[in-house]
Formats: structure tokens, sequence, C-alpha cells
């Protein structure tokens, strides 16, 4: 198997996770390059399900190297209660890394999500309140504590001091909330730091070497790629890089050692938080998908947002990642439908286009154009292949390709490891 990279072509939750955790089963590594606890992805694995936020989808396999890379926005407690959870549940943790440049969510980084968000008023973006978006900010800012400067004790204290004291002024002076105080946080961060320092290492060096040895190496995207802070829906989107070019930073590699990009779609659309959403279903039919296919965050437990599939997102998708082929999901939540519509265009300004616009002003003014087509009827989630599956579905899947220019590899009927169908 080359290097692959898995990510998210719609706007996240397209069951990323799944994929990953079955391609894992063939992998020596996996790796996380951005994003952080805002993902929330689901392995179904012999009937357990686990929710992982920051630890890569490939843990369940103890052979697998699992690396966070050093685009990740690292929540310290978060990562210590995933390793915690996976541990009370039998899995072993000891081969995962973090990289010593990834930076650290600290608490006046959730908190200021929080008051941003507030601040905005009916114009909040929706963020899942992990602190991302500011961490990203100091970051950029060049600000960020980052995790080799989180485990060396004496340095963290007094940059920690430091941010908390600026990042007072803001929380009283311009949000006028009470400040956080230094003594509430200090020793359970630095006791944090503590038992995550043995993880700590220079993971592109871990990933050089296993790419040089020949080994199999998979790429795990959190989001997706319109929540891309430059190519998705701006300002509705994350801060990071969920697109296929966001990994090289992100895990500290470059281009050429990429063969493969597959994106996951679902075989409808959803959406967590604010922003425009050409296909939505405000009807029965919205509710349906939404119950019958669980739409309820796996971060926050917020209703996901339900519509059609759009094939306008999903090709430009394909474009901007590059994308090899496309794993479908969750087409067993389509079956008894009577019907099934697909986006094929959007109309604007009465032309027919099929480029996603790059501002949400013209998105605002284009309307969907659809292609209906009969659906299929009874429970396909025990089928074995992928030629069992009804005509119906296989004409829904083939028209996908032609829509987005790409073809399908996989097909998911199911949330369990073994519900997948290759094409
Ligand atoms: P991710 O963020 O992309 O990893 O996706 P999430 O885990 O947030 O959401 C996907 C949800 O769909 C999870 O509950 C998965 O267990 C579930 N799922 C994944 N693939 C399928 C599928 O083919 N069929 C069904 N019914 N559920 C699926
Ligand atoms: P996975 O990896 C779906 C969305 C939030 C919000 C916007 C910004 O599970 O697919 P943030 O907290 O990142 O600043 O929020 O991005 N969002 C996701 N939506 N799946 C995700 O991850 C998401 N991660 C962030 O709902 O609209
Ligand atoms: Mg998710």
């Amino acid at each position: 198997m080359p290097t692959k990279v898995v990510m998210g072509a719609q706007w996240g939750d397209e069951g990323k996770g799944k994929v990953i955790d079955i391609l894992a089963g063939q992998s020596d590594v996996v790796v996380r390059s951005q994003g952080g606890n805002n993902a929330g992805h689901t392995v179904v694995a012999g009937g357990e399900e686990y929710k992982l936020h920051l630890i890569p989808s490939g843990i369940l396999y103890p052979e697998t190297l699992c690396l966070i890379g050093n685009g990740v926005v690292v929540d310290p407690k978060v990562l210590l209660e995933e390793i915690d959870m996976l541990t009370a549940k039998g899995v072993d943790v000891s081969n995962l890394r973090v990289d010593a440049r990834a930076h650290v969510i600290l608490p006046y980084h959730i908190a200021l999500d929080g008051l941003s968000e507030k601040a905005r008023g009916s114009a909040e973006i929706g963020t899942t309140k992990r602190g991302i978006g500011p961490c990203y900010m100091d970051k950029a800012e060049r600000s960020g504590i980052r995790m080799h400067e989180f485990i060396d004790e004496a340095l963290f204290r007094r940059r920690f001091k430091e941010n908390l004291d600026m990042k007072n002024l803001f929380i009283e002076k311009v949000y006028n909330e009470k400040p956080l105080k230094y003594e509430d946080y200090i020793e359970e961060y630095v006791g944090y730091a503590k038992r995550l320092a043995p993880y700590v290492t220079d993971c592109t060096v871990l990933l050089y070497d296993a790419i040089k040895a020949g080994k199999k190496v998979l790429f795990e995207g959190a989001q997706a790629t319109l929540l891309d802070i430059d190519l998705g829906t701006y300002p509705y989107v994350t801060s990071s890089h969920p697109v296929s070019g966001g990994v090289c930073i992100g895990a500290g590699v470059g281009p050429t050692v990429i063969d493969e990009c597959i994106g996951v779609v679902k075989a409808y659309t959803t959406r967590v938080g604010k922003g425009p959403f050409p296909t939505e279903l405000f009807d029965e039919t919205g509710d349906l998908i939404r119950n019958r296919g669980g739409e309820f965050g796996t971060t926050t437990g917020r209703p996901r947002r339900t519509g059609w599939f759009d094939a306008v997102i999903v090709k430009f998708a394909v474009r901007t990642s590059g994308l090899t082929s496309i794993a479908v999901n969750k087409i067993d939540t389509l079956a008894n439908l009577g019907e099934i519509k697909l986006c094929s265009g959007y109309k604007y300004k009465g032309q027919i286009i099929t480029d996603f616009p790059y501002s949400l002003d013209i998105l605002a003014e284009c309307e969907p154009v659809y292609e209906t087509m009969p659906g299929w009827e009874g429970d396909i989630s025990n089928i074995k292949s992928y030629d069992e599956l009804p005509q119906n579905a296989k004409n829904y899947i083939r028209r996908i390709e032609e829509l987005c220019d790409v073809k399908v590899s996989m097909v998911g009927i199911g949330p369990d490891r073994t519900q997948i169908l290759e094409k």
C-alpha cells in the first residue's frame, strides 16, 4: 500500500474514522496533521464504539505507530482523558507519539473561544468551543506554547504566566469578564505535562525514517475541505488546513511522498455549526435522514444539519486536493426513500455553474439544480460485495462519479469496520 491521505471532502463527519481504521489495518504509521479535539472520529470494531478526538484512528492496531503531527493543536487534558479511556478498554497506547512542535491548547484559549463566539451574537461561527481558533491565533501571532516548552517545567511556568496576563487583559477589558487565575491552573497543567512528556518527540524524523524504510503511511484528515481556512466557506470554517496540501506542513513531509488522496463523503450532506449549505433540507426527509443516520455531533452532540448530496462541493474537493478516489459512506441510510435527489450544479444569475463559488455573497444567490433518481428498497447493511448492491444504488454511485469527476473506491453500508464494499 502506498502513502495515502484520507480526508473529508464535505463539511466533516463523513466517516473518516471508519475508513482510516479499515486502512490502518494495512498501515505501519497513522498520522494526524491538523485540527485538534474539534474532530470526533468514530470507529466501531467488534461491537465496541470508540470516539476519538485527538489520537489517530490507527490506535486500535497494537503494532501501528500513531503520530500527532506538528500541525495539530493539542489539549493536554483531553489527550490524557483519551489515553485513559483507551487504556481502560484494553487498548495499548505505547505506540503513540506527539510532535514537540505541536501547539498546546490552554484554559485561556477555551475561555476566549466561548467569549468571542458570545460577542459575535447572531453572527457566531458555531465553533466547537474547544479553543481551536484562539490556539491557532497564538501560533500565527508567534506567542503560542509548543509541546517542547510545555514539558520544560520552569519555562512553562514562566510562559503560561506571561500569556495568561496578556489574555486576561482581553478577558477583562474587551469582554468585561473575570480574569483566569494562574494559581487555579498551573499545578494541574504541570501535572499533565509530566504525564505527556514520554510521548513527546520529533515526529518528522520518525516519519521520514518510516517512509525511507518503505513503511506504509496513512495521513488521517480531520474536518474537511469546506472547513479549510483558505478554501472553505470562510468565515464559517475552522482555523487549519484540512485539504490534502495541509498534510505536508502539518506532518513535516514533502508532497512527493504522497501517492494517493482519498476523499471521504457521505451519500448525502451534513454540516454542524453556522454557514451556508445550499442543499439543506428543512422538511421531514431532512429529519428522516438525520434520525436514521444518527446525525448528532460526535464532539458536541449538536444535531447535524442535513441535505442532499452536493456534487458541486465534492467536485471542488476533488480539484483542490487532487483526490485520486472517494469513499462514499452511509449509502444504507438512503434506502427506502422512494426518490433521491442529487445536486448537479447551481443556478446563478440565470446560468448553471458547477464550480463552487469563492464568495458567500455569490453562494447566497445560488439555487441548487437537482437531478432526481429512483431510490432502492430493503436493508443493504449486510451485503458482502459491490455487485450485490441494488442496481439503483449502483446507478446513484455512477452518477456521483460522473458529476464529481472522480472514481468511487469504497462504499460504506454501516458503521462497523466490516461494513465497507470495495469497488
Ligand atoms: P468523521 O468525523 O468523519 O470520522 O465521522 P464521525 O465519526 O463524526 O461521523 C460519522 C458517523 O457515521 C459515525 O457515527 C460512524 O459510526 C457512522 N458511519 C460511518 N460510516 C457509515 C456507514 O457507511 N453507514 C452508517 N449507517 N453509518 C456510518
Ligand atoms: P471531524 O474531523 C464537523 C466545525 C464547527 C464549526 C467550525 C469551526 O469530526 O469531521 P472550530 O471549533 O474548529 O473552530 O469550529 O468547524 N467543525 C467541524 N464540523 N466535523 C468536524 O471534525 C469539525 N471540526 C470543526 O462545527 O462550524
Ligand atoms: Mg466527526
